[in-house]
This record gives C-alpha cells, sequence and structure tokens, in this order.
C-alpha cells in the first residue's frame, strides 16, 4: 500500500511538471500497470488541448490579422516589452519558470487568446477553462501586466519570432 502510494504521488508530480512547463512529453510513470488510466487521461487532455487551441478566449481581441512572415520591427519593440515585463516570470525555451515558457506557445494558442490573455488577464483566469487550468498547475496567478493594446500586439509579433516564424 505504502509503495502504491508512493507511485501515485509520483504520477500526479509528473503531470504537474508537464502541464506547467508545456509540451513536453509525457512521461509515463513507471512501477505500476496503468495503461488504461494513462489513456483515458491522455484522450481527455487531448480533447481540452483542442479546445484551448480553438478558444479565442474573453476580451476585446475577437478578430486580430496576422501576416504570414514576420513583422521585424513590431517583434523588435515586443521583445523589449518582454524584457521589461515578461521575462522574470517566462522564459523563451519550453521550461517553465513561474508561468510556462514560450516556445509554440503561438501554435498552442490563438493570437486572440494571447492578447486577451495578455490585457485581460484577471477576467481571463477567473473565467476561461484554458487558463483556469493552467492555474491550477502553476499554482501562480499572473498578475496584470497593465498592457497597451499595441505592446500586446508587439509581445504576440515577438512570440511568433521565437517560434521561428521569417
Ligand atoms: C509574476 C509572474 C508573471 C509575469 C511577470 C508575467 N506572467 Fe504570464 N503567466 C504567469 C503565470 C503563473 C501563468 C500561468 C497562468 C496562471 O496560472 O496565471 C502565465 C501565463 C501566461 C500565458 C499563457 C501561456 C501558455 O502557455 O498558454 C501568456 C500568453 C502570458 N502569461 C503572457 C504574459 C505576458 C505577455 C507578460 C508580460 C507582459 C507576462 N505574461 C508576464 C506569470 C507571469
Amino acid at each position: 500500500m505504502k509503495k502504491l502510494i508512493f507511485v501515485v504521488t509520483l504520477a500526479i508530480g509528473f503531470a504537474f511538471i508537464n502541464a506547467c512547463g508545456g509540451g513536453e512529453p509525457k512521461e509515463k510513470p513507471k512501477g505500476f500497470d496503468a495503461d488504461a488510466f494513462n489513456e483515458e487521461a491522455d484522450a481527455g487532455a487531448k480533447e481540452k488541448e483542442k479546445a484551448a487551441h480553438e478558444s479565442k478566449g474573453i476580451g476585446k481581441f475577437t478578430n486580430v490579422e496576422i501576416a504570414a512572415t514576420l513583422d521585424a520591427k513590431m517583434a523588435q519593440a515586443g521583445s523589449g516589452v518582454y524584457d521589461l515585463k515578461c521575462a522574470s516570470c517566462h522564459k523563451l525555451t519550453d521550461e517553465k519558470l513561474v508561468g510556462p515558457g514560450w516556445k509554440d506557445v503561438t501554435t498552442r494558442r490563438k493570437a486572440e487568446w494571447i492578447m486577451n490573455f495578455s490585457t485581460n488577464t484577471d477576467e481571463m483566469i477567473t473565467k476561461d477553462p484554458a487558463a483556469q487550468a493552467m492555474l491550477e498547475e502553476c499554482l501562480v496567478r499572473m498578475p496584470n501586466q497593465s498592457l497597451s493594446d499595441d505592446d500586446a500586439r508587439a509581445v504576440y509579433e515577438f512570440m511568433r519570432k521565437n517560434d521561428g516564424v521569417k
């Protein structure tokens, strides 16, 4: 029994690390046969991921036009905002700091969702299912950063650059 509790604790630990770190492959906890359990959890997670990916979130951004190529000047401005207001909690890799790393965030989420989250943080964390799920995993509530609309758009362009858009 003790061993089982240990293993389950370990499994929950893995789930936390993966969820807030974002994008890392799911490691199956070793030592007990939980394939069925895992498959069910994976299916649920995939559905949630899909819903999160298609969501525009809650806020004023309902339709943001994004060009196929990078606006380098805007990305540069976004880099400045990142250094000043975001870097203390977000890495540019997939590694978690206080919040999730930003690698691939532009493929995980829609532009509108990211910009709404960046400017309407409190309401998103209170009402948006994907944001709430993140809070459960990260255990820290992202403070509102008082970004202007232009700043939010610039940071998004910087995220695209970080994700390899040229
Ligand atoms: C004090 C720490 C902190 C700062 C500063 C911060 N964030 Fe966050 N951020 C978080 C946390 C924690 C989360 C996870 C959601 C939650 O639990 O609130 C998060 C989540 C996010 C997400 C969602 C990431 C994903 O993987 O879906 C985006 C986008 C984001 N932040 C943008 C920003 C931007 C833009 C800035 C700077 C203007 C910023 N954050 C500054 C802590 C921070």
